[in-house]
């Protein structure tokens, strides 16, 4: 067996209890193939604000500094949404984690699982087969450029340098020779300098995948794209708030939020979340969906290359869901507990397969 890191960012809302589950699942897989999973918890977001005035304290960004991996929950609370003014938010711990620790590249995975396709907004026919992944840069553009406030106006910068560029562009083409060998750019050619430099890069590092099609599309035809014929795609390379934007609208589309993982890298570490929120109107009423966070376990797994306990992981998802073993967002009936959930699938995968499958 091997001996890993793991940082644990619980946060806020439901945050605590799906990364709970995601623990067990950690720990099943753990027991089965004889690694050694060494957990550190961390504050984030509103809880560490509460605890120390600070959503990202020290103590914390050590823990993610020296993991080979972490995961992480959720972060936000209600009571600072209609507060433009406050000066300390829980987003800002969110934010600085990615900066500090270079985590360049957001990647969004979203599948159609064909279980619960009837859940999607959209016509079945349009959803059925939907694969696609989002990469989105995730530590420049406008979120971290200059902003400020003039004397009867506001801006916030908006810039890019060649590497950051290419650092993203050279993940996407890798993920897509094992895909459908496919690129879309989204970007916004047509008014933004920042999208000109991207195309050129772009298609500059494209020349050296000559097998990958790349194909470049500006941001508002592609948010038309996404919903008339989200089967076009196959890996999205995009910009930090494009990539917000879109990974958020092709997020419903598989017809479950509750589901779909995430993970940003970087040169070190990584950080595994689910693309949820913290939904705070569930904190603590065991009925939030664990399985993205457990999914994001299983992201982390892969990166850390364990590739056959990661398969093991999603098996046992795909088990609970086609029995019927899910929380309420997923269920025609009552649904399950979070708790119960996790502790299926930990089982499953701790049993091995058969036990599962009954
Ligand atoms: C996300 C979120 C964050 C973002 C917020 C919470 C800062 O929407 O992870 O997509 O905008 O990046
Ligand atoms: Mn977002």
């Amino acid at each position: 067996g091997v001996k890993k890191k793991i940082g644990m960012l619980p946060g806020d809302g439901i945050g605590p209890e799906v990364v709970a589950e995601a623990r067990k699942v950690l720990d099943a897989v753990a027991e089965r193939f004889g690694h050694t999973f060494e957990y550190a918890y961390g504050d984030v977001g509103a809880v560490a604000i509460d605890n120390s005035g600070d959503p990202l304290p020290d103590h914390t960004l050590k823990i993610c500094e020296e993991s080979d991996a972490f995961l992480f929950g959720a972060i936000g609370h209600p009571k600072y949404d209609n507060d433009p003014s406050a000066k300390v938010r829980p987003e800002q711990g969110l934010l600085k984690l990615r900066k500090s620790l270079g985590l360049f590249a957001n990647i969004r995975p979203v599948t159609a699982y064909d279980s619960l396709i009837h859940m999607s907004p959209l016509k079945t026919e349009k959803v059925l087969g939907v694969d696609l992944v989002v990469y989105r840069e995730l530590t420049g553009g406008i979120y971290f450029g200059e902003k400020g406030r003039t004397k009867d106006g506001a801006y916030d910068h908006c810039t890019y340098e060649n590497f950051e560029v290419d650092r993203i562009a050279h993940l996407a083409f890798q993920a897509a020779q094992h895909r459908s060998k496919k690129v879309t750019l989204v970007d916004k050619a047509n008014v933004l300098e920042t999208s000109r430099l991207w195309r050129e890069r772009v298609t500059l590092i494209a020349n050296e995948y000559p097998e990958i099609e790349l194909d470049c599309m500006f941001v508002d035809n592609a948010a038309m794209q996404m919903i008339q014929n989200p089967k076009h795609f196959d890996v999205i390379l995009t910009e930090n708030m494009f990539g917000d934007i879109i990974s958020d609208e092709a997020s419903v589309i598989g017809g479950s939020l509750g589901l779909l993982p995430s993970a940003s890298v970087g040169d070190k570490t990584a950080m595994f979340e689910p693309i949820h929120g913290s939904y705070p109107q569930a904190a603590g009423k065991n009925i939030a969906n664990p399985l993205a966070t457990i999914l994001s376990a299983a992201m982390m797994l892969d990166h850390l290359g364990l590739v056959n306990e990661a398969i093991e992981v999603r098996n046992a998802v795909n088990s609970s869901l086609k029995i019927g073993m899910v929380t309420e967002d997923l269920s025609k009936k009552e649904g399950y507990g979070t708790d119960r959930v996790g502790d299926f699938i930990a089982n499953c995968i701790a049993d091995g397969e058969e036990s599962c499958a009954q």
